[in-house]
Parts: C-alpha cells; sequence; structure tokens
C-alpha cells in the first residue's frame, strides 16, 4: 500500500518532470559566442574556411572562431540543452525555435561604430531587434502567453565589449574614439550604453543572464605580436580590460538593485583565462602565448587560414587563433562559469541558478 502510493507519487513527479520543457538558451554578442550569423552576411569577420572547425563533430567550418566547440555549445552540454541555432539560420524554424536562439555576430561592440572595417555586421541594437522578431515568430507557432514564458525562463548569455578596445579605442594609434575620451571617460561611457543594452533585454522578457567581462586582451597572441616588446601581456590593454571589469560588476549590481532580484550574473571572464594564461602547464598546456593557427610572432599576426601554421594537437594551446580560445579553454572557462567560487561568479554560479530555478 505505502509502496504503491510512493510509486504513484513518483510517477507524478516524473510525469511532470518530462512535461518541463527543456529551457530555452538566448545568446547575444561577440565573436566569443558567435556560431555562425556572420556565416549568412557580407562580412569580412568570418570564420567559415578551415582549419575553423577542425575539432568540431563534422570536421568542418561552422562559422564558430574555434577550433570546435564553443562557449554556448559547452553549456549547452553541459546542461543537457538542445544546441542552439544561430539566428539567421534557415534550419531555426518550427518547433526547433523553443530552444531558443543565437544573435551573436563576430565583430561588434557596446557601440555602432566598433567593427566598421568588418561591414555588414548584426550590431547590438540590431541583435535585440531580432530578438523580438523572434517572440513574434514563436508566438505565432505556440500563443502569446506560452511565448513569454519561454522567454522568461530562458537562460541569456551575453559576452561583449572586448571589440571596443580592441577594434575600436586600440584599432589604430590616435583612433577618433582615443582623440575622444581619456581610457577612463571611455569606459564610463561604453558601461552607460551597456546598461541600456541590459535594461533592454529586461524589458523584453529575460530572467537569467549571464554577463561575462572581457578577458586579459593584453595577453592574446594578436597584442604579443604588435604591441608586446618582451612577450609580456600589453599594460595598457590589461589596465583596459580592469578598468571595464570593474565597472561592469558594480554596473550589474545597481542594475539588479534597480529591478529587485539578481537577473544579471557578473562572469569573470578575465580571471577564468589568467588562471591558465599565467600557468599553461597547470591546465594541460605547452603554451598559452603562441596561438595554435596564425603566423608571424606568436602566431599573432594576420588571420587564420589554409595557409597558416597549424598545430597538431588543438588541446594543447590555450589559444587557437590570435584572439579566441581553444575548445579545451573553453572548457576551462564552463566549468568556472558552472561551479566557480563568487570569485568568478556574481553573485551566483551556473550550478546554482539551475537548482533555484528549478525549483520555482
Ligand atoms: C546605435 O544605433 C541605434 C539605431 O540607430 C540607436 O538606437 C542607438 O542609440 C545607437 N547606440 C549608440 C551607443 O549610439
Ligand atoms: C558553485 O557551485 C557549487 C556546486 O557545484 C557550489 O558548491 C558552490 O557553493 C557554488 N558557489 C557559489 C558562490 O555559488
Amino acid at each position: 500500500m505505502a509502496s504503491s502510493l510512493i510509486f504513484c507519487l513518483c510517477s507524478l513527479v516524473l510525469a511532470f518532470v518530462s512535461a518541463q520543457p527543456k529551457r530555452a538558451f538566448f545568446i547575444f554578442g561577440d565573436s566569443l559566442v558567435d556560431s555562425g550569423n556572420n556565416d549568412f552576411l557580407a562580412t569580412t569577420a568570418r570564420a567559415d574556411a578551415p582549419p575553423y572547425g577542425i575539432d568540431y563533430p563534422t570536421h568542418r567550418p561552422t562559422g564558430r572562431f574555434s577550433n570546435g566547440l564553443n562557449i554556448p555549445d559547452l553549456i549547452s552540454e553541459q546542461l543537457g540543452l538542445e544546441p542552439t541555432l544561430p539566428y539567421l539560420s534557415p534550419l531555426l524554424v518550427g518547433k526547433k525555435l523553443l530552444n531558443g536562439a543565437n544573435f551573436a555576430s563576430a565583430g561588434i561592440g557596446i557601440l555602432n561604430d566598433t567593427g566598421f572595417q568588418f561591414l555588414h555586421i548584426i550590431h547590438i541594437y540590431k541583435q535585440l531587434k531580432l530578438f523580438e522578431h523572434y517572440q513574434e515568430r514563436l508566438s505565432g507557432h505556440v500563443g502569446a502567453q506560452r511565448a513569454g514564458e519561454v522567454v522568461n525562463r530562458a537562460l541569456v548569455l551575453i559576452t561583449l565589449g572586448g571589440n571596443d578596445f580592441v577594434n575600436n579605442y586600440y584599432l589604430v594609434p590616435y583612433s577618433a574614439r582615443s582623440r575622444q575620451f581619456s581610457l577612463p571617460d571611455y569606459v564610463r561611457y561604453i558601461i552607460s550604453e551597456y546598461r541600456k543594452v541590459l535594461r533592454r533585454m529586461y524589458d523584453l522578457g529575460v530572467r537569467r543572464v549571464l554577463v561575462t567581462g572581457t578577458g586579459p586582451m593584453g595577453c592574446a597572441p594578436a597584442e604579443l605580436a604588435t604591441r608586446s616588446r618582451n612577450g609580456d601581456c600589453v599594460v595598457e590593454l590589461q589596465r583596459a580590460a580592469n578598468l571595464y571589469n570593474a565597472q561592469l560588476v558594480d554596473m550589474i549590481k545597481s542594475l539588479n538593485r534597480e529591478i529587485g532580484r539578481d537577473v544579471f550574473v557578473a562572469a569573470n571572464a578575465y580571471q577564468m583565462h589568467m588562471d591558465f594564461i599565467s600557468n599553461p602547464r597547470a591546465y594541460g598546456f605547452v603554451t598559452s602565448k603562441v596561438a595554435c593557427c596564425g603566423q608571424g610572432p606568436y602566431n599573432g599576426v594576420g588571420l587564420c587560414t589554409q595557409l597558416s601554421n597549424l598545430c597538431p594537437d588543438r588541446d594543447l594551446y590555450a589559444f587557437w587563433d590570435s584572439f579566441h580560445p581553444s575548445e579545451k579553454a573553453s572548457r576551462i572557462i564552463v566549468q568556472q562559469i558552472l561551479r566557480g567560487s563568487m570569485e568568478y561568479m556574481h553573485p551566483m554560479n551556473l550550478s546554482t541558478i539551475m537548482a533555484l530555478d528549478t525549483r520555482t
């Protein structure tokens, strides 16, 4: 009797759990999280030729700036979510819309003038416009109420800001923005613009957003090749990253206070990268200075193409190309996003978020 009651309860719980749809996942931002939108655009910021994708399951380029999977893929993998398609993919139709969508576009920044040299890319305000279109399409399939719930329950990732330095302020000596602003004033300006972007996302219905700060930009092989004399990380870019990241965390805290709940969660991408950059061997890398694919000093000059040097074992390199982490490095970063302490994830890590959100 008791056992059949327990059995009954268990099957009720199971039925409930399996009836719960998988959480949708939305991604916004730049090349660190673009899963192929730029393949559909007339832009020079693209990763659609070998050896990009060499370690992807299909061993073909997909538009991801990685040898294999990228950070959004690995988050989906860890959470057991369906992989998220690029919003511009013709495959993103029907029921697939329920899995979410990736709106990211390589080359973009917080500012509209960031990445202008790449021509047609999807600036962040445009990504948010596409997110509105997405919601209309989803409503068409499942009705407005269900669509609203999908967006409310979704997990969101946004990675933005690095290009406002490397592809804007520091793109050329005496850039327009660097003549207009001192570095601290520039950081204050882009953070105030970023706040509007995040507030808009909240107004569009999202309730859980992972916001990654910038990595240690001065340590990227591209910067070592062009600005570093002795192979040390470039001080000025590290200073920019530190100013930006500190103000980003403050801005997120203030936004959460304004909203009255922890919608936005800061991921300390700087520290996550610095761990393996300062001690590559402890993480199984032979180097954190030389990119796997590229040419010139540190393989940091120009693009990664079929003519570039290519390392035989990508898992031994922290950097895949002159700016982007290898799949192996991205795995280390995603582990910290999932389980990191407060130093890495503020105010909580993704495992805590998942536990909290399935309870309610
Ligand atoms: C970028 O352009 C859009 C559309 O013109 C505009 O609404 C937005 O305010 C601009 N952002 C900045 C930071 O100037
Ligand atoms: C992060 O996740 C782990 C569980 O994997 C947990 O034990 C830990 O306390 C969490 N840290 C924070 C700051 O939430």
